[in-house]
């Protein structure tokens, strides 16, 4: 590795302490650090999970926790580049679709650095948590009648009629800050490439950055071996499944309407489809879909090994164990899954499903999520001999 490390130096990287090669080869438009937009986002911790291993059927499992940025998501690695080159080159607003956190992490970086933002967003379906930080940081919020690929065409529209500088993740430098997520992964893997990276798809833009990072890494010769990529859509919002599995399409088939109640993937016409099928063709990789239920009980495992996360996010732990049972991943499989946004993005969510009032449409009995794992809050008067009777203790 070393080796690697001075060959990288004599072509004019630049190398930390620890060893990995930073800003001049990952933003090569950036001369002077100081230019770069940033709130410190990256270097977000990996865990073992033990529950979440025990139930997926692995011997072991760990999660890389981006919801441990500063705005909660992993929208983070990717915007301060995306923001930086705005910037960079001169645009006083930008403009973003988005399902919540794409927007919250945009309108935090644009208000660094005094720009104005503006994020449409699907009308009613952006969970609280990641709607109040758009407020709060500032941002002009337009509720768009419409899904979120009403909001992503007409944003695509507007940017091509304005000045706007679009930051979805068809914004190239936005993928060039998420590839930064992996390259953390293998540092923190010791350089040694897991068998699988397990990750949420919705947009498709981290699939695309993910394949992206491996194929260089391995190009660089920074990882002798190439993870698989497992993909997991959630199943009433899965083109890109749709699309895998099919024998004889070779397009994605938009999908009119998309339907989960993990928002952040509520995607129905996924912009970066291409770049994430060459993704996986650069890693093996596959294409799993799973239920609202499997997606909330994955949730609150995760949760009981004391990380927790969205409901996106649980995606990652609800296809590991699909695919455990379908023999194509292995027990004794190294896996790394990537835990996309904090728990408390979305508390609503949290909350119906451990007071037993979360359903996929509330006027549908058949589409209520069971509380296989939920943990009821006791309500007791405010005196210690009924508190204790009821702990029993
Ligand atoms: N997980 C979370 C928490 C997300 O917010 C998103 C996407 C994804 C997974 C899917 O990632 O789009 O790169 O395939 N959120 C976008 C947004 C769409 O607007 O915040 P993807």
């Amino acid at each position: 590795m070393k080796a690697i490390f001075k060959e990288r130096r004599a072509a004019g990287g630049d190398l930390d302490r620890s060893g990995v090669w930073r800003f001049r080869e990952l933003l090569p438009f950036v001369d002077d650090l100081s230019q770069v937009v940033t709130l410190t986002e990256g270097n977000t911790p990996i865990y073992q999970a033990t529950r979440s291993a025990e139930y997926a059927g692995l011997d072991q499992l760990r999660f890389k926790h981006q919801g441990m940025n500063p705005t909660g998501s992993f929208k983070d690695n990717g915007m301060t580049t995306g923001v930086t080159q705005a910037a960079l080159l001169g645009a006083t607003a930008v403009a973003c679709a988005s399902t919540g956190n794409t927007s919250a992490s945009m309108a935090a970086y644009a208000a660094r650095v005094g720009m104005r933002a503006f994020v449409f967003i699907p009308a009613g379906e952006v969970a609280y948590g990641k709607l109040s930080q758009s407020l709060e940081y500032g941002a002009t919020v337009v509720e768009i009648e419409g899904n979120f690929d009403d909001a992503m065409r007409l944003v695509r529209e507007l940017a091509d009629e304005t000045d706007l500088y679009l930051l979805n993740s068809i914004n190239p430098f936005r993928l060039e800050g998420q590839k930064t997520i992996i390259i953390e992964m293998m540092e923190q893997c010791s350089w040694r490439a897991p068998d699988w990276i397990v990750l949420p798809a919705g947009n498709l833009g981290n699939t695309s950055a993910f394949g992206k990072a491996l194929h260089e890494m391995a190009e660089l010769k920074f990882i002798d071996r190439i993870p698989r990529l497992a993909v997991i859509q959630a199943e009433g919002a899965a083109p890109f499944y749709q699309l895998w599995t099919s024998t004889n399409e070779s397009a994605l088939r938009a999908l009119e309407h998309p339907v989960t109640l993990a928002t952040a993937i509520r995607i129905g016409n996924p912009v970066s489809w291409k770049k994430a099928l060459r993704a996986l063709e650069w890693t093996n990789g596959i294409v799993e879909r799973v239920t609202e239920q499997e997606i909330a009980d994955a949730k609150a495992i995760i949760g009981r090994d004391g990380i927790g996360c969205e409901p996106a996010s649980a995606t990652t732990l609800a296809g590991i164990k699909r695919l455990v049972s379908a023999d194509v991943i292995d027990s004794s499989e190294d896996v790394v899954a990537v835990l996309t946004g904090s728990l408390l993005k979305d508390p609503t969510y949290t909350i119906g499903y451990h007071t037993g009032k979360l359903a996929l449409n509330e006027n549908d009995s058949r589409r209520e999520i069971e509380g296989s794992f939920a943990n009821r809050p006791i309500r007791v008067a405010a005196e210690k001999e009924q508190i204790k009777r009821a702990l029993g203790i």
